[in-house]
């Protein structure tokens, strides 16, 4: 790590120095916020990094969940070439850090007080070996249930499902309503998004902590477990055919225009009803999945900052880590994006009803232990052992033959020793 650059963060950001333009330098950012709601976001940022007089250089990679945005960043980082910043999460980032390809923002952090202002569940993400080398910028609740309000009163669907049992008796309604019951977009990081709220709802978070954070073998290959497969499973007869494939965006779309009437995705899904308009509680619903209301999948969007050689792209850089972490940006950018501010006792006067009860549920959930990191957006697993639970996921998803046992016996695969 390069402690010296870190002084330089600390002198750029907070001015210790000089004028706006002798300080400006071009920050090159990896993301893949690419959707709607998503541009509106990062226009925020790049907005105030342009007030200070900072180029802003996209290097977006399309494609959900950031999947292909990880790979194209090991490309560039392994031939020398490592962007200013890049949206890495949970245990990924501590991966790069041993790497020793990022630097060190502990100067700005302990000058900033980050560790006080930083839940200590998400401050510990960001460290490695004890000190910071990336920077939160929200909290999405992952386990929501988004629905269309005029498809649900034309199917009539009184109260939104509660249980699975609820939630199959609403789909069944919307479906003879002739509305497709549940917009699901068929890659697999959207699959296992939905398998996981399946598996919170199903088993509850004490048993989601055991199998899919643990990977505790006994409750992998538990009874909850085949019951969450099944439930799983179930929910495909209510998805249509063009499914395979398309993006969550696209598919978000379908609850948007009242094609649909339900959707399980992240709040980030929230920014596209917002983005076109649509006010929660009215046009559209979030609700906790079904069985999940006391539980929370938090999954928090982090810029891990790369050592740079240039002395402005390194000012330009500490910059945007100074920013991100401040109460404006905070604001702004999270109103649009779905997501609530990370930086805890931030007024929420400005939010809707759906972050405020993120808000609230965060802390409650918090203190009652039921707060688990998402495992399809990275903040539980290493990124292999990932990758293997979400194609074991998929493959059962995709195809119908394969039975229960047999994916069962493809994740208690993932848990085993390493063979030495
Ligand atoms: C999540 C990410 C969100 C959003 C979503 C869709 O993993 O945390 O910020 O971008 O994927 O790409």
């Amino acid at each position: 790590m390069s402690f010296p650059s870190s002084l330089r963060y600390l002198c750029a950001a907070v001015a210790l120095c000089a004028g706006a333009s002798l300080w400006a330098g071009e920050v090159e950012v990896l993301h893949y916020w690419t959707s709607g709601g998503e541009a509106k976001s990062v226009a925020e940022l790049k907005g105030m990094m342009a007030l200070r007089g900072h180029s802003w250089k996209d290097f977006t990679v399309t494609g959900g969940g950031g999947q292909n945005a990880m790979a194209v960043l090991k490309q560039r980082v392994l031939a020398g070439n490592a962007p200013a910043a890049a949206n890495i999460k949970g245990p990924a980032i501590q991966e790069w850090a041993e790497l020793n390809v990022l630097t060190s923002l502990d100067a700005m952090a302990s000058f900033e007080r980050w560790d006080e202002v930083l839940p200590k569940v998400v401050a510990d993400q960001m460290k490695y070996k004890g000190r910071y080398v990336a920077v939160p910028v929200n909290v999405h609740r992952v386990n929501w249930l988004w629905a269309n309000s005029a498809v649900l009163k034309k199917a009539g669907v009184a109260s939104l499902p509660k249980t699975y049992d609820e939630f199959f008796a609403a789909a069944d309604k919307i479906k003879a309503a002739g509305f497709v019951p549940v917009a699901h977009g068929g890659q697999d990081w959207q699959d296992f998004t939905v398998f996981e709220t399946v598996v919170l709802g199903v088993g509850g978070a004490a048993f989601y902590d055991k199998a899919l954070v643990k990977l505790d073998r006994a409750a992998l290959a538990s009874d909850e477990m085949r019951k969450s497969l099944e439930v799983f499973r179930r929910i495909k007869a209510y998805t249509d055919d063009k499914s395979p494939g398309r993006d969550w965006n696209v598919t978000t779309e379908m609850v948007i225009n009242g094609k649909a009437g339900f959707q399980f995705m992240g709040d980030w899904a929230k920014g596209e009803f917002l983005a076109v308009g649509q006010t929660p509680g009215k046009d559209f619903t979030c609700s906790a999945a079904p069985g999940t209301e006391k539980a929370y999948t938090f999954n928090v969007d982090s810029f891990a900052m790369f050592q740079l050689k240039s002395w402005e792209a390194q000012k330009a850089q500490g910059y945007l880590a100074y920013l991100l972490m401040g109460k404006d940006f905070q604001e702004k950018f999270n109103l649009r994006k779905g997501s609530i501010p990370v930086r805890l006792n931030m007024p929420m006067d400005k939010f809707d009803e759906c972050a405020k009860t993120s808000s609230k549920d965060f802390v409650t959930t918090s203190a009652s232990g039921t707060l688990v990191p998402s495992v399809a957006h990275g903040m539980a697993l290493s990124s292999s052992q990932q990758a293997s639970m979400r194609s074991a996921v998929s493959e059962f998803w995709n195809n119908d033959k394969l039975t229960v046992n047999e994916t069962l016996s493809k994740l208690l695969a993932v848990s085993a020793p390493k063979q030495k």
